[in-house]
């Protein structure tokens, strides 16, 4: 029976393997969840023969329970909120670690006290990861879902009040490991790296959580790849390992496609973030010119060549069907057509490619950045769509802008570049954009929506 969980398990940790592989590209990362779905669903039936399990009735009750909830959310949850799900879905993660190897711990000193300091480690490594995942986690819900404050929290003597916590908690983890007996430590533990979740999300901007949340991801895996070692089971080490590293690379993208380091976000550094207050008052300025749908369809009419660049504010106003329609009537005319992606437009990873995904948009139309970014010189039209950070021209030459250095997509060397937005508001970053006010930059207010509806209205009467 061993070998055959052995082996089980081992399938399981191939598919999870492979299932990730193929999350990699749009094309296979169905194929990918289906993958991995099989590795889990393998896993969790092998794990309930284990000799350990007495009793199948609380186990069936969770399953019916979970099942449910999950089913519910799942269903319900808009694309827009994603993000929270993911953040919450990380919290239970970390918090199931954090109780396995609590409840492993008891289950030791009860039954084999002389624990191995190697057990005895990873024990607390868990619980303390897994327990800062749990609330963290939490947190970060909240602020996404607005029942915790979005705006960075801070507070006198903020910085040594988490290091002193953390140095508290380490110190407590080497005394269980010195004397696992004495288990009013590992209480101690948990209830310190609870408040620790808590107070070191808090100073997070709101709008810097899709960040915080797959930090929070890479640290729901390590915790249960903890658990795996204390547990001795090679599938869950291999699974936590693959999440926590995943979810740093992710981390690590996001934070390189803003040009920030992950210090500047854990530590609350943009104030502005996300509030569309920042210092859009103090940008460049000067006259923007603006077009109506009548005009822009006759300059589109003309051109051989135009790149589409979704943005933000594509997500909100739910864009992509009308941008799937526009995209539909410029290839009737015979005109080439290319979706622009930037790694961090809109306000999670993938958000973009997940929409147009939505609305069937063929992958073979989305470029990355770096796909792209050469040939705008030979691009007629690049209609912005919602977006604006990611096309500002000051992160190439504004050494005191704070996107700085950032990468973005240059739509400013296109021969036209037209730009759909409500008004000349700031983005995310909370900084005005040049770009409105550039000789070769038409501006086409209005929401994306209903602006995409009424261009491709005037197209068809072209
Ligand atoms: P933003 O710079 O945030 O700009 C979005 C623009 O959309 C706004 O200026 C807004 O202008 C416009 N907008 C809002 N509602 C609209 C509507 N209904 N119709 C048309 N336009 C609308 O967006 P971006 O260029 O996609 O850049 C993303 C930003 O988010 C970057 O700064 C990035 O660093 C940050 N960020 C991204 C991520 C990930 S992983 N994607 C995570 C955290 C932070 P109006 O109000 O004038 O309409």
């Amino acid at each position: 029976m061993q070998i055959v969980s052995y082996l089980i398990y081992l399938i399981a940790s191939v598919l999870f393997i492979f299932g990730i592989k193929k999350l990699g590209s749009p094309k296979t990362a169905r194929q990918g969840n289906t993958l991995s779905s099989l590795g889990m669903f393998l896993a969790v039936v092998i794990t309930l023969f284990d000799q350990r399990v007495l009793t199948f009735e609380y186990i069936i009750i969770g399953i019916i329970v979970g099942a449910a909830i999950g089913s519910v959310m799942a269903l319900k949850v808009q694309m827009t909120g994603m993000p929270q799900m993911v953040g919450i879905l990380n919290g239970f993660g970390g918090g199931a670690s954090a109780l396995v190897a609590f409840a492993e711990y008891f289950y030791l000193i009860d039954h084999a006290p002389n624990l191995e300091v190697s057990t005895s480690i990873t024990i607390v490594l868990s619980v303390i990861i897994g327990a800062v995942t749990f609330t963290g986690s939490f947190i970060a819900f909240g602020k996404l879902q607005g029942f915790v404050t979005g705006k960075v929290v801070k507070y006198p003597l903020q910085n040594l009040i988490n290091v002193i916590l953390l140095l508290a908690v380490l110190g407590a983890g080497v005394i269980v490991v010195l004397e696992p007996l004495n288990t009013i430590n590992l209480y101690g533990i948990v209830a310190v790296s609870l408040i620790l979740g808590v107070l070191l999300v808090l100073p997070i901007g709101g709008a810097d959580m899709p960040v915080a949340v797959s930090l929070l991801n890479s640290y729901s895996g390590i915790a249960a790849s903890m658990t795996g070692f204390v547990l001795q089971n090679n599938m869950l080490i291999i699974a936590g390992a693959l999440v926590g590293a995943s979810g740093i690379i992710l981390t690590i993208i996001m934070c390189k496609g803003m040009n920030r380091s992950l210090m500047n976000v854990v530590l609350g550094g943009w104030e502005d973030a996300g509030s569309g207050e920042g210092a859009g008052g103090d940008g460049p300025k000067g006259d923007a010119k603006s077009v109506d749908a009548e005009e822009l369809a006759m300059i589109l009419d003309s051109a051989q060549s135009v790149v589409i660049v979704p943005g933000y504010g594509m997500a909100v106003a739910q864009a992509q069907h009308a941008v799937r329609d526009l995209t539909n009537i410029l290839e009737k005319k015979k005109i080439d057509v290319r979706f622009a992606i930037h790694p961090v437009a809109g306000r999670m990873p993938g958000h973009m490619n997940v929409l147009l995904a939505e609305a069937q948009v063929s992958y073979d139309k989305l470029f990355a950045l770096e796909d792209i970014n050469d040939d705008f010189n030979n691009v007629d039209v690049a209609i912005i769509v919602g977006a604006n950070d990611v096309v500002n021209p000051a992160a190439r030459h504004d050494q005191s802008s704070p996107i700085y250095g950032m990468p973005i997509l240059n739509v400013d060397y296109a021969k036209t570049v037209v730009v759909n937005k409500r008004s000349l508001n700031v983005g995310y970053a909370g900084i005005q954009n040049e770009l409105f006010f550039y000789p070769n930059t038409l501006m086409y207010f209005g929401s994306a929506k209903e602006a995409m509806n009424k261009l491709v209205n005037e197209l068809k009467e072209l």
